[in-house]
């Protein structure tokens, strides 16, 4: 199995280019095949959640051609099947779009239930809410979702809890709905709104993406359209806790900085100087880290994807920093593995109380999800001595070319297979 491999103790110096949004992506492909014309998307990150979706999209009979490995034209007329049941897609999240796409377009769809990260409970009560209120029946039988509709009318509907996922299918579902729908206490998410504006892009008409409430005024059928995905908010966060971390000084070019806003908030708290270009973030971190304190919330609240990179960098800070996990109850996995690093970090309950150490010493750790493996790398790095981090399929779900973009910055890291390379690789490194 792939792991990485690093030594730590270097500042991360340098630029790194920021790829599309990943959780932006995959609701869009999944809309593309809306309409039967073309749809030609640009800035999709290479990662494998996007690979998994786009293969399993492929088997529904949706006409797939790469221009290169971040563009792709998608054509959704030669779909022969309404049943996404294959094993992959029970692996990732963004396959649950498949039903209100698949269902506001036919009328029908059985998709696997989603799997993704184990980060909590992530139930899907708000979307199939959403879908019944918009006329659609809905079982759940042998592990999949059926969901039909002799036609879909608009509805008032207000979710119980902020879901960006729950928000995204019923809007996708109601575009092709008669009539208008209403979406209250909606996510506001940057990617719900790139969404809503691919979805116009093709003819919809959805006013009020960004706010908590969103209009939906159904239109019969949908156009092909060209879109590029926006920047990746939290690969962008990622590298920004990394300058912090290692106190280096990086600039993440590619973002749209009003979307870091609650990470920048964050790091200039922790004593790190941020300047804002027009489409590009520097951090530099000159000084020792400050603590803290952080509780994650949907946006524009501080992300829960930057929980685990957040606390990786404030275990470095002097004194006493509380970290507080409101989305998900399971996203303290990492502790343990920083832990094996010399970190002190105790949990209670969704709060993680964290008292800073000089420093990290390189380990043999494990990647429990994607966020918190990505985590765990910036600890290393930061780390002195080697350390090796495995299950790093989890981290190349969402990140691209992770650790090329860390290389680029300076950091001694590389991806080794067997006991053998990460030897050669400390001979290499010394
Ligand atoms: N929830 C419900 N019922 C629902 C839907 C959600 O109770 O029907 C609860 C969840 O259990 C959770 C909260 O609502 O406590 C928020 O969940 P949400 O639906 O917003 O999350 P998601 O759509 O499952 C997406 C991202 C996650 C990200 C969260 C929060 C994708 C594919 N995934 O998940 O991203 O953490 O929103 O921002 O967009 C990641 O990229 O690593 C990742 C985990």
């Amino acid at each position: 199995m792939e792991e990485y491999a690093m030594k730590g103790g270097n500042p991360l110096v340098g630029e790194v280019e920021i790829s599309g949004a990943k959780n932006a992506a995959l609701p869009i492909i999944a809309a593309s095949i809306m309409t039967d014309d073309t749809v030609y998307i640009d800035n999709i990150p290479d990662v494998s959640d996007i690979r998994t979706l786009l293969d399993c999209m492929k088997k529904l009979g949706v006409n797939e051609k790469k221009k290169d490995k971040h563009s792709v034209a998608i054509n959704g007329s030669q779909i022969f099947t309404l049943v996404a049941d294959q094993e992959d897609l029970r692996k990732i999240r963004g396959s649950y779009y498949l039903i209100g796409t698949l269902l506001g377009k036919y009328k029908e769809a059985t998709v696997a239930l989603p799997g993704g990260c184990d980060i909590g409970s992530r139930g899907i009560d708000q979307h199939i809410k959403g879908f019944k209120a918009l006329g659609a029946t809905i079982k759940i039988e042998h592990g999949s979702v059926i969901a039909k509709a002799e036609k879909l009318v608009g509805a008032h509907i207000y979710m119980d809890v902020v879901s960006v996922g729950a928000t995204i299918n019923v809007m996708m579902a109601a575009v092709l709905a008669e009539g208008q729908t209403i979406i209250e206490n909606a996510a506001k998410e940057p990617h719900v709104v790139d969404l809503a504006n691919f979805l116009n892009s093709m003819g919809a008409n959805i006013k009020g993406a960004g706010t908590d409430v969103i209009r939906i005024k159904g239109v019969p059928t949908l156009h092909g359209t060209e879109y590029t995905i926006i920047p990746d908010q939290i690969e962008a966060g990622t590298f920004m806790f990394a300058a912090a971390a290692t106190k280096g000084d990086v600039t993440v070019k590619n973002v749209i900085p009003k979307h870091l806003e609650s990470i920048t908030a964050k790091l200039i708290e922790m004593g790190c100087e941020v300047e804002e270009f027009d489409d590009a973030v520097r951090v530099v971190a000159s000084k020792p880290l400050r603590t803290t304190h952080v509780k994650t919330l949907p946006y524009p609240g501080f992300p829960t994807d930057m929980q685990a990179v957040m606390a990786a960098s404030l275990g470095l800070a002097k004194g006493i920093s509380i970290v507080t996990e409101s989305i998900f109850e399971n996203r303290f996995r990492y502790v343990d593995e920083l832990a094996r690093m010399g970190a002190d970090i105790k949990v209670e309950g969704n709060t993680a109380i964290i008292t800073g150490v000089d420093q990290y010493t390189g380990a043999s750790i494990t990647a429990p999800d994607l966020r918190a493996g990505a985590a765990l790398v910036i600890a290393g790095l930061s780390a002195s001595g080697f350390t090796t981090v495995d299950n790093i399929q989890y981290i190349e779900r969402g990140y691209e070319n992770f650790h090329k973009k860390l290389q680029g910055l300076g950091a001694q890291i590389e991806k080794v297979e067997t006991e053998r390379d990460f030897k050669k690789f400390k001979l290499k490194i010394g």
